[in-house]
Protein backbone atom coordinates (compact mmCIF):
# COMPACT_ATOMS: atom_id res chain seq x y z
CA UNK A 1 0.00 0.00 0.00
CA UNK A 2 1.10 3.77 -0.78
CA UNK A 3 0.69 6.32 1.69
CA UNK A 4 -1.79 7.88 -1.37
CA UNK A 5 -3.42 4.32 -0.85
CA UNK A 6 -3.59 5.15 2.93
CA UNK A 7 -4.23 8.52 3.24
CA UNK A 8 -6.08 8.88 0.37
CA UNK A 9 -4.81 12.46 -0.08
CA UNK A 10 -1.90 13.42 -2.89
CA UNK A 11 1.88 12.80 -1.73
CA UNK A 12 4.33 15.48 -1.94
CA UNK A 13 8.28 16.06 -1.00
CA UNK A 14 9.26 19.18 0.05
CA UNK A 15 13.24 19.15 -0.44
CA UNK A 16 15.99 20.74 2.19
CA UNK A 17 19.21 20.75 3.49
CA UNK A 18 19.89 17.61 5.82
CA UNK A 19 21.07 19.64 8.39
CA UNK A 20 17.61 21.75 8.53
CA UNK A 21 15.34 18.74 7.92
CA UNK A 22 13.64 18.57 11.64
CA UNK A 23 12.80 22.56 11.00
CA UNK A 24 10.93 21.52 8.04
CA UNK A 25 9.42 18.40 9.58
CA UNK A 26 7.92 20.95 12.24
CA UNK A 27 6.86 23.45 9.31
CA UNK A 28 5.09 20.42 7.87
CA UNK A 29 3.43 19.43 11.26
CA UNK A 30 2.16 23.50 11.64
CA UNK A 31 0.77 23.01 8.58
CA UNK A 32 -1.52 19.63 9.42
CA UNK A 33 -0.21 17.70 6.91
CA UNK A 34 -0.52 13.57 7.19
CA UNK A 35 2.57 10.83 6.97
CA UNK A 36 5.15 13.16 7.58
CA UNK A 37 8.22 10.98 6.43
CA UNK A 38 11.98 12.23 6.91
CA UNK A 39 14.03 11.66 4.00
CA UNK A 40 18.21 12.15 3.42
CA UNK A 41 17.30 15.81 2.16
CA UNK A 42 13.54 16.08 2.34
CA UNK A 43 10.20 15.18 3.69
CA UNK A 44 7.57 12.88 2.23
CA UNK A 45 4.07 13.81 3.26
CA UNK A 46 0.62 13.45 2.07
CA UNK A 47 -1.98 16.50 2.07
CA UNK A 48 -4.87 17.28 0.60
CA UNK A 49 -4.67 19.95 -2.06
CA UNK A 50 -5.34 22.78 -0.29
CA UNK A 51 -2.55 22.32 2.49
CA UNK A 52 -0.49 21.24 -0.99
CA UNK A 53 -1.11 24.47 -2.34
CA UNK A 54 -0.57 26.31 1.16
CA UNK A 55 2.89 24.54 1.67
CA UNK A 56 4.33 26.13 -1.40
CA UNK A 57 3.45 29.88 -0.39
CA UNK A 58 4.16 29.21 3.21
CA UNK A 59 7.42 26.83 4.32
CA UNK A 60 10.26 29.15 5.10
CA UNK A 61 12.82 25.88 4.80
CA UNK A 62 12.00 24.37 1.59
CA UNK A 63 13.76 24.52 -0.78
CA UNK A 64 11.49 22.95 -3.67
CA UNK A 65 8.69 20.76 -3.68
CA UNK A 66 7.28 18.04 -6.00
CA UNK A 67 3.96 16.59 -6.34
CA UNK A 68 4.82 12.64 -6.23
CA UNK A 69 3.10 10.78 -9.13
CA UNK A 70 4.07 6.80 -8.57
CA UNK A 71 6.45 4.82 -7.28
CA UNK A 72 7.28 2.13 -9.80
CA UNK A 73 9.74 -0.71 -10.22
CA UNK A 74 12.75 0.10 -11.86
CA UNK A 75 15.38 -2.59 -11.88
CA UNK A 76 16.24 -2.02 -15.27
CA UNK A 77 15.58 0.83 -18.20
CA UNK A 78 13.22 -1.35 -19.86
CA UNK A 79 11.24 -2.40 -16.68
CA UNK A 80 11.17 1.47 -15.99
CA UNK A 81 10.26 2.57 -19.17
CA UNK A 82 7.13 -0.11 -19.20
CA UNK A 83 6.06 0.66 -15.83
CA UNK A 84 6.13 5.24 -16.64
CA UNK A 85 3.93 4.41 -19.75
CA UNK A 86 1.27 2.75 -17.55
CA UNK A 87 1.07 6.07 -16.07
CA UNK A 88 -1.66 8.22 -17.24
CA UNK A 89 0.65 11.51 -18.08
CA UNK A 90 -2.46 13.02 -19.76
CA UNK A 91 -3.78 13.88 -16.08
CA UNK A 92 -0.52 15.48 -15.25
CA UNK A 93 1.40 17.15 -18.13
CA UNK A 94 -0.41 19.68 -20.24
CA UNK A 95 -0.02 19.09 -23.80
CA UNK A 96 1.77 22.34 -25.04
CA UNK A 97 3.97 22.81 -21.43
CA UNK A 98 7.26 21.31 -22.72
CA UNK A 99 8.98 18.90 -20.17
CA UNK A 100 12.13 17.61 -19.33
CA UNK A 101 13.77 15.02 -16.75
CA UNK A 102 15.87 15.26 -14.34
CA UNK A 103 17.09 12.28 -12.47
CA UNK A 104 18.78 11.32 -8.98
CA UNK A 105 20.42 8.17 -8.73
CA UNK A 106 21.28 7.54 -5.28
CA UNK A 107 22.74 4.08 -5.51
CA UNK A 108 25.30 1.79 -7.12
CA UNK A 109 22.02 0.03 -9.31
CA UNK A 110 20.36 3.12 -10.28
CA UNK A 111 24.13 4.69 -11.15
CA UNK A 112 24.75 1.73 -13.09
CA UNK A 113 21.34 2.43 -15.20
CA UNK A 114 23.12 5.78 -16.11
CA UNK A 115 21.85 9.51 -16.42
CA UNK A 116 21.02 9.48 -19.71
CA UNK A 117 19.51 6.23 -20.53
CA UNK A 118 17.41 6.98 -17.70
CA UNK A 119 16.16 10.50 -18.70
CA UNK A 120 15.67 9.07 -22.06
CA UNK A 121 13.51 6.13 -21.25
CA UNK A 122 11.35 8.18 -18.68
CA UNK A 123 10.63 10.89 -21.50
CA UNK A 124 10.19 8.12 -24.41
CA UNK A 125 7.72 6.68 -22.43
CA UNK A 126 5.89 9.58 -21.00
CA UNK A 127 5.67 10.84 -24.84
CA UNK A 128 4.44 6.68 -25.96
CA UNK A 129 2.18 7.44 -23.35
CA UNK A 130 0.55 10.68 -24.82
CA UNK A 131 0.37 9.39 -28.40
CA UNK A 132 -1.96 6.08 -27.04
CA UNK A 133 -4.08 8.45 -25.32
CA UNK A 134 -5.55 8.12 -21.63
CA UNK A 135 -6.57 4.25 -22.30
CA UNK A 136 -4.58 2.31 -20.05
CA UNK A 137 -2.04 0.49 -22.35
CA UNK A 138 -1.31 -3.06 -22.03
CA UNK A 139 2.19 -2.72 -21.88
CA UNK A 140 5.28 -5.36 -23.46
CA UNK A 141 7.86 -6.15 -22.42
CA UNK A 142 10.63 -3.84 -24.75
CA UNK A 143 7.65 -1.96 -26.25
CA UNK A 144 8.87 0.99 -25.24
CA UNK A 145 12.85 0.19 -26.72
CA UNK A 146 10.92 -0.03 -30.05
CA UNK A 147 9.94 3.26 -29.92
CA UNK A 148 12.69 4.73 -28.70
CA UNK A 149 14.53 7.08 -30.79
CA UNK A 150 11.93 7.07 -33.64
CA UNK A 151 10.09 10.42 -32.52
CA UNK A 152 10.72 13.13 -35.08
CA UNK A 153 12.49 16.48 -33.63
CA UNK A 154 9.60 19.73 -32.36
CA UNK A 155 8.66 21.44 -35.49
CA UNK A 156 9.78 25.11 -35.39
CA UNK A 157 11.18 24.35 -31.60
CA UNK A 158 13.46 26.92 -30.36
CA UNK A 159 15.19 24.69 -28.17
CA UNK A 160 16.73 21.03 -29.15
CA UNK A 161 13.92 18.57 -28.20
CA UNK A 162 11.28 16.03 -29.08
CA UNK A 163 7.13 15.61 -29.67
CA UNK A 164 5.31 12.65 -28.76
CA UNK A 165 3.70 12.33 -32.16
CA UNK A 166 0.60 12.22 -30.39
CA UNK A 167 -0.30 15.91 -29.63
CA UNK A 168 1.25 15.67 -26.31
CA UNK A 169 4.13 17.56 -24.63
CA UNK A 170 7.62 18.00 -26.04
CA UNK A 171 10.80 16.68 -24.32
CA UNK A 172 12.92 19.92 -24.06
CA UNK A 173 15.63 19.57 -21.81
CA UNK A 174 16.97 22.80 -22.08
CA UNK A 175 13.17 25.15 -22.47
CA UNK A 176 12.80 27.45 -20.31
CA UNK A 177 9.36 27.19 -19.41
CA UNK A 178 9.50 23.34 -19.08
CA UNK A 179 8.15 21.73 -16.27
CA UNK A 180 10.11 19.00 -14.98
CA UNK A 181 9.96 15.22 -13.86
CA UNK A 182 11.99 13.95 -11.17
CA UNK A 183 12.69 10.33 -11.46
CA UNK A 184 14.67 9.00 -8.01
CA UNK A 185 16.35 5.96 -8.32
CA UNK A 186 16.97 3.81 -5.12
CA UNK A 187 16.59 0.37 -4.61
CA UNK A 188 15.55 -0.69 -7.87
CA UNK A 189 11.91 1.38 -7.47
CA UNK A 190 11.82 4.83 -9.52
CA UNK A 191 9.99 7.35 -7.31
CA UNK A 192 8.71 10.00 -10.19
CA UNK A 193 7.61 13.80 -9.09
CA UNK A 194 6.96 16.66 -10.49
CA UNK A 195 8.80 19.54 -9.33
CA UNK A 196 5.75 22.14 -8.58
CA UNK A 197 7.69 24.74 -6.92
CA UNK A 198 9.67 25.83 -10.34
CA UNK A 199 11.82 28.77 -9.13
CA UNK A 200 13.65 27.78 -5.90
CA UNK A 201 11.85 28.72 -3.45
CA UNK A 202 14.25 30.42 -1.32
CA UNK A 203 14.06 33.54 -4.20
CA UNK A 204 11.48 35.20 -2.47
CA UNK A 205 11.39 37.96 -5.06
CA UNK A 206 12.87 41.01 -2.54
CA UNK A 207 16.66 40.46 -2.85
CA UNK A 208 19.04 43.08 -4.24
CA UNK A 209 22.23 42.56 -5.04
CA UNK A 210 25.03 44.46 -3.35
CA UNK A 211 26.23 42.41 -0.54
CA UNK A 212 28.80 39.92 -1.04
CA UNK A 213 28.18 37.34 1.81
CA UNK A 214 24.46 37.06 1.74
CA UNK A 215 22.48 34.10 3.42
CA UNK A 216 19.79 31.76 1.47
CA UNK A 217 16.84 33.13 2.67
CA UNK A 218 15.62 29.37 3.69
CA UNK A 219 18.72 29.34 5.71
CA UNK A 220 17.78 32.70 7.97
CA UNK A 221 14.43 31.64 8.43
CA UNK A 222 16.04 27.68 9.60
CA UNK A 223 18.40 29.99 11.90
CA UNK A 224 15.16 31.77 13.68
CA UNK A 225 13.28 28.96 13.59
CA UNK A 226 15.83 26.53 15.79
CA UNK A 227 16.20 29.17 18.34
CA UNK A 228 13.13 29.12 19.22
CA UNK A 229 11.82 32.47 17.58
CA UNK A 230 7.90 33.13 16.85
CA UNK A 231 7.81 36.79 17.02
CA UNK A 232 6.71 37.19 20.15
CA UNK A 233 9.56 38.84 21.92
CA UNK A 234 11.89 41.68 20.49
CA UNK A 235 14.19 41.03 18.22
CA UNK A 236 18.04 42.48 16.80
CA UNK A 237 20.09 41.56 14.29
CA UNK A 238 23.36 43.79 14.76
CA UNK A 239 25.17 42.88 11.95
CA UNK A 240 22.07 42.73 9.22
CA UNK A 241 23.86 42.78 5.94
CA UNK A 242 21.51 42.93 3.35
CA UNK A 243 18.27 42.25 5.84
CA UNK A 244 18.24 38.44 5.13
CA UNK A 245 17.55 37.52 8.48
CA UNK A 246 15.72 40.61 9.91
CA UNK A 247 13.21 40.40 6.63
CA UNK A 248 12.76 36.34 7.58
CA UNK A 249 11.91 37.16 11.09
CA UNK A 250 9.36 39.97 10.34
CA UNK A 251 7.44 37.55 7.70
CA UNK A 252 7.45 35.07 11.10
CA UNK A 253 6.58 38.28 13.31
CA UNK A 254 3.43 39.14 10.88
CA UNK A 255 2.64 35.46 10.22
CA UNK A 256 2.79 36.06 6.53
CA UNK A 257 3.20 34.03 4.23
CA UNK A 258 6.83 34.08 2.34
CA UNK A 259 6.17 33.28 -1.31
CA UNK A 260 2.61 35.42 -1.26
CA UNK A 261 3.95 38.03 -3.48
CA UNK A 262 5.24 35.59 -6.14
CA UNK A 263 3.52 36.49 -9.06
CA UNK A 264 0.85 34.76 -11.08
CA UNK A 265 2.39 31.33 -13.50
CA UNK A 266 5.15 31.66 -11.20
CA UNK A 267 4.95 28.38 -9.27
CA UNK A 268 5.74 25.11 -11.69
CA UNK A 269 2.08 23.76 -10.14
CA UNK A 270 0.55 26.16 -12.08
CA UNK A 271 1.30 24.58 -15.49
CA UNK A 272 0.59 21.36 -14.71
CA UNK A 273 -3.03 19.45 -15.75
CA UNK A 274 -5.32 19.54 -13.05
CA UNK A 275 -4.26 22.48 -11.27
CA UNK A 276 -7.01 24.41 -9.23
CA UNK A 277 -7.00 28.26 -9.62
CA UNK A 278 -9.92 29.14 -8.15
CA UNK A 279 -8.82 26.95 -4.83
CA UNK A 280 -5.32 28.13 -5.42
CA UNK A 281 -6.83 31.81 -4.75
CA UNK A 282 -8.81 30.84 -2.28
CA UNK A 283 -5.52 29.17 -0.38
CA UNK A 284 -3.39 32.55 -0.82
CA UNK A 285 -6.73 34.76 -0.08
CA UNK A 286 -6.80 32.35 3.79
CA UNK A 287 -2.73 33.31 3.92
CA UNK A 288 -3.62 36.91 3.33
CA UNK A 289 -6.30 37.49 5.59
CA UNK A 290 -4.26 35.40 8.20
CA UNK A 291 -1.51 37.78 7.85
CA UNK A 292 -1.62 40.11 11.28
CA UNK A 293 -1.72 43.78 11.05
CA UNK A 294 1.33 44.60 13.15
CA UNK A 295 4.42 42.17 14.80
CA UNK A 296 3.80 41.45 18.24
CA UNK A 297 7.10 42.48 19.01
CA UNK A 298 9.62 45.17 17.50
CA UNK A 299 11.94 44.55 15.08
CA UNK A 300 15.57 45.96 15.26
CA UNK A 301 18.39 45.71 13.02
CA UNK A 302 21.51 47.80 12.00
CA UNK A 303 24.99 47.41 10.34
CA UNK A 304 28.72 49.41 10.83
CA UNK A 305 28.06 49.71 6.58
CA UNK A 306 25.62 52.13 5.59
CA UNK A 307 25.31 50.96 2.47
CA UNK A 308 24.51 47.46 4.11
CA UNK A 309 21.98 49.55 5.84
CA UNK A 310 20.51 51.20 2.56
CA UNK A 311 20.40 47.49 0.95
CA UNK A 312 18.56 45.93 3.97
CA UNK A 313 16.30 48.58 4.19
CA UNK A 314 15.38 48.69 0.39
CA UNK A 315 15.07 45.42 0.86
CA UNK A 316 12.89 45.09 3.26
CA UNK A 317 10.67 47.42 1.12
CA UNK A 318 10.16 45.53 -1.61
CA UNK A 319 9.29 42.44 1.03
CA UNK A 320 6.73 45.04 2.17
CA UNK A 321 8.04 44.66 6.15
CA UNK A 322 9.97 47.49 6.28
CA UNK A 323 7.55 49.75 7.81
CA UNK A 324 8.04 47.38 11.10
CA UNK A 325 11.74 47.40 11.44
CA UNK A 326 13.75 50.13 13.14
CA UNK A 327 17.25 50.39 11.07
CA UNK A 328 20.35 52.25 12.22
CA UNK A 329 23.92 52.74 11.26
CA UNK A 330 26.59 51.94 13.67
CA UNK A 331 29.27 49.28 15.08
CA UNK A 332 27.45 46.97 17.83
CA UNK A 333 29.24 47.91 20.45
CA UNK A 334 27.83 51.49 20.00
CA UNK A 335 24.39 50.53 20.12
CA UNK A 336 22.62 50.37 22.93
CA UNK A 337 20.61 47.31 23.81
CA UNK A 338 16.76 48.44 22.11
CA UNK A 339 14.92 46.25 25.03
CA UNK A 340 15.97 44.85 27.96
CA UNK A 341 15.20 41.44 26.69
CA UNK A 342 14.65 39.54 23.48
CA UNK A 343 16.24 37.22 20.66
CA UNK A 344 19.64 38.57 19.39
CA UNK A 345 20.55 37.07 15.93
CA UNK A 346 23.48 37.63 13.97
CA UNK A 347 25.19 35.81 10.83
CA UNK A 348 28.68 36.92 11.90
CA UNK A 349 31.22 37.60 9.98
CA UNK A 350 33.59 34.32 8.62
CA UNK A 351 36.34 36.50 7.80
CA UNK A 352 37.27 35.18 3.92
CA UNK A 353 37.36 39.21 3.38
CA UNK A 354 38.72 40.08 6.63
CA UNK A 355 41.24 37.86 7.06
CA UNK A 356 41.37 35.02 9.96
CA UNK A 357 43.61 36.75 11.85
CA UNK A 358 40.98 39.66 12.94
CA UNK A 359 38.44 37.47 13.82
CA UNK A 360 39.50 36.04 17.48
CA UNK A 361 39.43 39.74 18.17
CA UNK A 362 35.89 40.77 16.42
CA UNK A 363 34.15 37.57 18.55
CA UNK A 364 35.99 38.11 21.85
CA UNK A 365 34.43 41.73 21.10
CA UNK A 366 30.78 40.37 20.38
CA UNK A 367 31.42 37.80 23.58
CA UNK A 368 32.09 40.96 26.02
CA UNK A 369 29.21 42.83 24.81
CA UNK A 370 26.81 39.97 24.95
CA UNK A 371 27.58 39.35 28.40
CA UNK A 372 27.85 43.19 29.76
CA UNK A 373 24.69 44.85 27.53
CA UNK A 374 22.78 41.47 26.38
CA UNK A 375 22.79 39.38 29.41
CA UNK A 376 18.80 38.89 29.91
CA UNK A 377 18.66 38.35 25.60
CA UNK A 378 18.58 34.97 24.31
CA UNK A 379 21.01 35.09 21.78
CA UNK A 380 21.82 32.77 18.41
CA UNK A 381 25.23 33.28 16.38
CA UNK A 382 25.60 31.89 13.17
CA UNK A 383 30.05 31.22 12.88
CA UNK A 384 32.20 29.13 10.47
CA UNK A 385 33.09 26.01 11.98
CA UNK A 386 36.42 26.08 11.77
CA UNK A 387 35.64 29.87 13.33
CA UNK A 388 36.59 31.15 16.80
CA UNK A 389 33.65 30.23 18.40
CA UNK A 390 35.44 29.92 22.13
CA UNK A 391 36.45 33.33 21.63
CA UNK A 392 32.49 34.39 22.20
CA UNK A 393 33.06 32.80 26.02
CA UNK A 394 28.85 32.13 25.73
CA UNK A 395 28.85 29.84 28.57
CA UNK A 396 26.44 26.89 28.65
CA UNK A 397 25.47 28.01 24.81
CA UNK A 398 24.64 24.82 22.48
CA UNK A 399 25.78 24.75 18.97
CA UNK A 400 23.68 23.16 15.93
CA UNK A 401 26.32 22.04 12.93
CA UNK A 402 24.66 23.47 9.71
CA UNK A 403 26.22 24.49 6.88
CA UNK A 404 26.27 27.98 4.69
CA UNK A 405 26.50 26.87 1.01
CA UNK A 406 29.51 24.62 0.73
CA UNK A 407 30.83 26.51 4.23
CA UNK A 408 30.60 24.18 7.36
CA UNK A 409 28.90 26.63 10.22
CA UNK A 410 27.60 26.65 13.52
CA UNK A 411 24.61 28.09 15.23
CA UNK A 412 25.32 29.37 18.67
CA UNK A 413 22.70 29.46 20.83
CA UNK A 414 22.37 30.69 24.16
CA UNK A 415 18.89 30.74 25.80
C1 LIG B 1 28.23 37.83 7.17
S1 LIG B 1 27.66 39.45 6.94
C2 LIG B 1 25.93 39.32 7.26
C3 LIG B 1 25.17 38.97 6.04
C4 LIG B 1 23.69 38.92 6.25
N1 LIG B 1 23.27 37.86 7.12
C5 LIG B 1 22.97 38.82 4.90
O1 LIG B 1 22.28 37.81 4.64
O2 LIG B 1 23.09 39.72 4.09
C6 LIG B 1 28.25 40.26 8.36
C7 LIG B 1 27.90 41.72 8.42
O3 LIG B 1 28.41 42.25 9.65
C8 LIG B 1 28.76 43.60 9.44
N2 LIG B 1 29.68 43.97 10.53
C9 LIG B 1 30.97 43.59 10.69
N3 LIG B 1 31.45 44.08 11.84
C10 LIG B 1 30.46 44.76 12.43
C11 LIG B 1 30.33 45.48 13.66
N4 LIG B 1 31.34 45.58 14.50
N5 LIG B 1 29.15 46.05 13.95
C12 LIG B 1 28.10 45.95 13.08
N6 LIG B 1 28.17 45.30 11.91
C13 LIG B 1 29.32 44.70 11.59
C14 LIG B 1 29.35 43.62 8.05
O4 LIG B 1 29.29 44.91 7.48
C15 LIG B 1 28.48 42.59 7.32
O5 LIG B 1 27.44 43.21 6.60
Amino acid sequence: MTTEQITGKPRWLATCPRETRDVLVGELAGLGVEAITPLHRGVAFAADLATGYRAHLWLRTASRIQRVVAEVPAGSVAELAQQVQRIDWTLWLRKHRPFMVQTILTDRAGQGLGQGPVADAVAQAVMSRFALGSVPPVPTPGSVAQTHGSVAPAAGSETPGRTSGGGGPAYRPQAQNAVTIVAHLRNGVCTLGLDTAGRALHKRGWRLNGHPAVLKETLAAALLLLAGYEGTEPLLDPMCGSGTIIIEAAYIALNKAVLIHRGKDDFALEHLAGFDRGLWRKVADELRAGKRIEPRAPLFAGDIRPEYVDLARRGALRARVEKYITFRTGAFKALAPPADHGLLVANLPHGQRLGQGELPGIYAGVGRMIRERYARWRVALLAAADGPIPALGLRGARQVPLMNGALPVRLVIRD
